[in-house]
């Protein structure tokens, strides 16, 4: 049986990073899917399409192919062909596919692609509606989350890292407003799925995250 895992949860909870370890220790690929979001939103800044325009993304979206390959290195993200991966991690492109997520017919075929992506092979997602929308069958669901400060303090150590300035009450306030918009768009919010087991990293290291993970995982795969 095809083994799927789905991991959820808002922004700054460090799921990409913890994917990528929990899927390192499975074997297994890891599906970053808030990188295809951001391919789009990254190429409707480039070309200077308004992201409030639904209609404009709707129509670049079904214009454009994306594709990923999994590399030593963590995922590509491809957009007609150019790989995106080095462009698509600031706070402005963010923010864009967070607005572009919001429609429907985005989603639809995102969805869509990630769901023939996942069912080629034994696979790790994770985003915002995988355990809801994307894998309703999935191995096993996990909401990952952590308190808005701790999401907020972990963002700006790693911006001071990176040689940002940028005040810990703004970078707060950046995350509580992803927060909102993930959260309160019309069409498949994030929220936990029901079946979906949660994890609050707030207190836990990195370790210790990957490591109730994969004891969750386990937990599915052989009861
Ligand atoms: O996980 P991320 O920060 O790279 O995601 C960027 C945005 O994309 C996020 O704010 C909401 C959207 N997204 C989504 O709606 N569904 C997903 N499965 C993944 C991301």
């Amino acid at each position: 049986m095809r083994l799927n895992i789905g991991i959820d949860g808002p922004v700054g909870a460090g799921k990409s990073t913890v994917a990528d370890a929990v899927a390192a220790r499975l074997g297994i690929l890891h599906l970053d899917t808030g990188a295809m979001y951001r391919g789009l939103g990254l190429t409707a800044l480039r070309r200077g399409i308004d992201v409030q325009d639904e209609q404009a993304i709707i129509d670049l979206c079904n214009s454009l192919k994306f594709t990923v390959s999994h590399e030593a290195d963590g995922q590509h993200t491809f957009v007609d062909g150019e790989d995106l991966t080095g462009l698509i991690r600031t706070q402005e492109v963010g923010m864009a596919a967070s607005t572009v997520s919001r429609y429907a017919e985005v989603r639809k075929a995102m969805v869509r692609l990630q769901q023939q992506l996942a069912a080629e092979t034994d696979m790790l997602l994770d985003g915002r509606d995988i355990c809801t929308t994307v894998l309703p069958n999935a191995t096993a669901k996990i909401y990952l989350t952590a308190s808005a400060e701790e999401r907020a303090r972990r963002r700006w150590l790693e911006l001071q890292k990176k040689g940002s300035d940028e005040p810990f009450e703004q970078v707060l306030e950046e995350v509580k407003a992803r927060d909102d918009q993930d959260m309160n768009r019309p069409v498949e919010p994030l929220r936990q799925a029901e079946d979906a087991v949660l994890v609050d990293s707030t207190n836990l290291n990195f370790e210790q995250v990957v490591d109730a993970i994969l004891a969750i995982v386990e937990e599915k795969r052989h009861g």
